[in-house]
């Protein structure tokens, strides 16, 4: 664990020179706007411990899969998303010297995140190995406003010296992605110009075997100089290399006299514009943003943030750590998926690193889903459902390449266009819970939104095709006379292969449920619409929906009647049965023991039997619910970021006040504070949906019940209250918490009928009232 960063609520500050961290700020001080996003890498040259990383979203590359045991059924490939053309980069020489912060002494240094603004600004004082000394403000941000275009502003000021700097702004297509299989490139040069202080660079990732669309991305900068806050005219030279474009910039520099280079950019998918329109639109887009210049571009930033601040942000009294910590979260959820373009997705690192592929994993459904539909426009999270949806052929040819037949769906662990990407035979083929979160998600979709419509759309054929899956998955044991499901991983990946996983075999009669329901429900609302659908899949209503509910009704849970608790999957009982504090000083276990060794163990890596009693509170008693959490909380490492956020939920559920605050700080600091040793790599995205959970469902104690929002709200003692808003069936509520009381204002234009502590409150609108 680290603590280097400051304290601060609105603000992610490293004061001096972190140089051994620097791959960690660089992801705490990643940028994004939804279209593309970039690690907090510097502009000018750095030949330090660096991860360079600028990414466009959807753009990825289909790297030829590398395993030593091939597998039938493997994926050929694996979607990388693709480390970019870097945009930001700026070389600076002072009559002869490089700038370089790893070889030069470093004072007055500061990188300053500010997320109320989404601006990165970095201050130091450089003195060259020749005694020369440059004072460096930079500032850079990507426009949530423009969301193809990013723009810097470096200025250099020469302290005690007069004499010749050059500036060489660039854009770099020469990247390789440091997670690539065989150690190749991924980007082939397709143009390059560049012209007085203007640029433009487009790159097409390489051909493949493997069929799947290329992107090429158009690339374009145009630079601006002020010396002293006054526009000069300057002189550049056009400078072309292998897949390179930069501008020179020689100028004459004197003693306390400030040089301001501004830098526009754009970064254009063919994702989003025809390939032939690529490189005009890329120039019309440059020249609309220099044109606005870079003081209104940053006056729209700060304006468009606030919006969103003001929309959902959580306000936290009396602890600026947690309240950096949540704020973190929620900047970077907000930097990475817009909800606007529904062929994208949220990665796990989004846009800070390129672990796990950038692609979409269960995280989506199971832990993000919720923010964006609290947070945000109903077609925000509606787009995430419709995301999978488009995927569902996908979907189904995988279960086909694995046996399954007659339309059953098995989504991906691991998917950029649909297709599985993932290869441990024990989780691509085994960890199947993934298609039950894809089901689950259009439940908790509709039951925030009332949009029911969704399933006549969309929703029931997914339900269908997954339900199909699971009804061909289970087989029939005549020594138990039940349904059971073998050869499974359950969330806790901590155990391969396992034979009845409770959750799995839960999630799976749920679903099965959940289908026959939406089935009578479309039935009534849209009797049209379920015979397209039944026309469209080859539904045999009768035959399917009968054996469906022969399998609700018979599924197997295993069960200790002694402890009476649900058992994590058959046997589970065998294991030694020790607790995390036997082993604290052996800890993280994946990091210190065999993967046998683990797997023997009954160490829980994340939530696996608790992850679906918080799934499915309702249909548990608290006793119940109590005595799980007791036996299965002391045995879980949280080895998975996405771990916490439900022990802090079912914690603050069971009044375990301190437990869930303790859960909490680990994952709302979790990056900040660099606990897993990983945060070098990139952020845990999709964990910090979690963490907001945690305060709203947690702490808040936020739920449905009966179609109204509820709320059982806890204080942590560390606190002095909180408050936050909450969107839900396009009413919004603000919720005030402070020790002895609860502020609930109505935000909308009709009334709203609210239960707070169990007791019914009506609302008219915009009224508050404190209980
Ligand atoms: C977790 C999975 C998760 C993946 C990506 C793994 O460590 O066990 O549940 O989907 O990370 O976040």
């Amino acid at each position: 664990m680290k603590n280097y960063i400051k304290h601060d609520p609105w603000c992610i500050i490293e004061e001096g020179f972190a140089a051994d961290y620097n791959e960690i700020t660089e992801s705490l001080t990643s940028l994004g706007n939804g279209r593309m996003g970039q690690r907090g890498n510097f502009e000018e040259r750095f030949s330090g411990k660096t991860l360079l990383g600028n990414y466009v979203a959807g753009v990825f590359y289909p790297d030829k899969t590398r395993v030593g045991w091939w597998k039938n059924g493997y994926p050929r490939y694996f979607a990388k998303v693709l480390n970019a053309c870097n945009w930001i980069g700026i070389d600076i020489d002072i009559e002869g010297e490089t700038l370089d912060l790893a070889t030069c002494e470093v004072s007055e240094y500061t990188r300053v995140l500010n997320m109320k603004e989404g601006i990165l600004e970095r201050k130091f004082v450089a003195t060259l190995a020749s005694g020369k000394q440059v004072r460096v403000h930079a500032q850079r941000f990507c426009s949530i406003v423009d969301d193809e275009a990013g723009a810097i502003r470096y200025a250099i000021t020469p302290l005690n010296f007069d004499g010749k700097i050059t500036l060489v702004p660039s854009l770099n297509g020469d990247i390789s992605n440091k997670d690539s299989n065989y150690g190749e490139k991924f980007w082939d040069e397709i143009h390059k110009e560049t012209s007085f202080g203007e640029a433009y660079l487009e790159m097409r990732t390489k051909d493949t075997p493997f069929k799947t669309e290329l992107f090429n991305v158009c690339t374009g900068m145009k630079i601006d100089l002020k010396i002293d806050g006054k526009k000069v005219d300057f002189q550049s030279l056009p400078v072309k290399e292998e897949k390179c474009v930069a501008c020179r910039i020689i100028l004459n520099a004197k003693t306390n006299e400030e040089i301001a280079l501004y830098k526009y950019a754009v970064n254009l998918a063919s994702l989003n514009h025809s390939v032939e329109e690529l490189l005009p639109n890329a120039k019309v887009y440059t020249n609309r943003i220099f044109k606005k210049g870079f003081e209104q571009m940053k006056a729209e930033q700060i304006q468009a943030w606030a919006e969103r601040w003001a929309q959902n942000d959580i306000i936290i009294e009396g602890d600026d750590a947690a309240q950096q910590g949540i704020r973190f979260n929620i900047f970077q959820l907000e930097q990475t998926y817009t909800g606007e373009d529904d062929r994208l997705n949220i990665g796990p690192k989004g846009f800070t690193g390129e672990k796990y592929g950038g692609s979409t994993y269960w995280d989506t459904e199971a832990y993000c889903l919720p923010f964006y539909l609290a947070t945000a426009d109903q077609k925000v999270a509606r787009n995430l459902l419709v995301y999978r949806y488009k995927h569902l052929q996908k979907a189904i040819e995988n279960a086909q390449m694995l046996g399954f037949k007659d339309g059953a769906a098995l989504y991906p662990m691991v998917t950029m266009t649909g297709e599985e990407c993932h290869n441990e035979w024990e989780i691509t083929f085994e960890e199947i819970h993934r298609n039950g979160a894809i089901a689950y998600a259009i439940y908790d979709y509709i039951r925030h939104t009332d949009d029911e419509a969704y399933l006549g759309e969309y929703g029931l054929e997914v339900l269908i095709a997954v339900s199909r899956f699971w009804a061909q998955r289970v087989n029939w044991s005549s020594d138990k006379q039940k349904y059971v499901m073998l050869g499974v991983t359950g969330p806790n990946e901590y155990e391969n292969n396992v034979n009845n996983n409770w959750y799995t075999n839960y999630l799976a009669a749920w679903c099965l449920r959940f289908t026959l329901e939406s089935i009578a429900k479309v039935e009534l609302q849209n009797p049209a619409a379920l015979a397209a659908i039944y026309e469209r899949v080859g539904f045999n209503a009768a035959t399917e929906t009968a054996k469906w509910s022969q399998v609700v009704e018979n599924m197997y849970y295993p069960y200790d009647a002694e402890r009476q608790v649900f058992l994590q999957q058959d046997g589970f009982l065998d294991k030694e049965l020790l607790t995390v504090e036997d082993i604290a000083a052996q800890r993280p276990i994946n990091q210190r023991w065999s993967w046998d060794r683990i797997l023997r163990s009954c160490f829980i890596k994340q939530a696996d039997v608790l992850q679906g009693l918080y799934f499915f509170e309702d249909e548990f008693d608290i006793e119940t619910i109590r005595r799980n959490f007791d036996f299965y909380e002391p045995m879980t490492v949280h080895e998975s970021s996405l771990s916490p956020c439900v022990h802090v939920i079912l914690a603050a559920m069971l009044g375990y006040n301190e437990k869930a605050y303790e859960m909490y700080l680990r994952t709302s600091r979790l990056d900040l504070d660099d606990y897993n040793n990983d945060t070098e790599d990139g952020l845990h995205i999709t964990s910090m949906a979690g963490t907001w959970m945690s305060v709203i469902k947690g702490f808040a104690g936020m739920r449905i019940k009966n179609g109204s929002l509820s709320f059982t709200p806890f204080l942590p003692t560390q606190w002095q209250g909180y408050s936050f808003r909450i969107t839900f069936k396009k009413q919004v509520v603000r919720i005030g918490v402070r020790r002895g009381e609860v502020e609930v204002e109505n935000l909308s234009n009709e009334p709203l009928q609210i239960m707070i502590n169990d007791n019914v409150l009506h609302l008219e609108a915009h009224q508050s009232q404190t209980v």
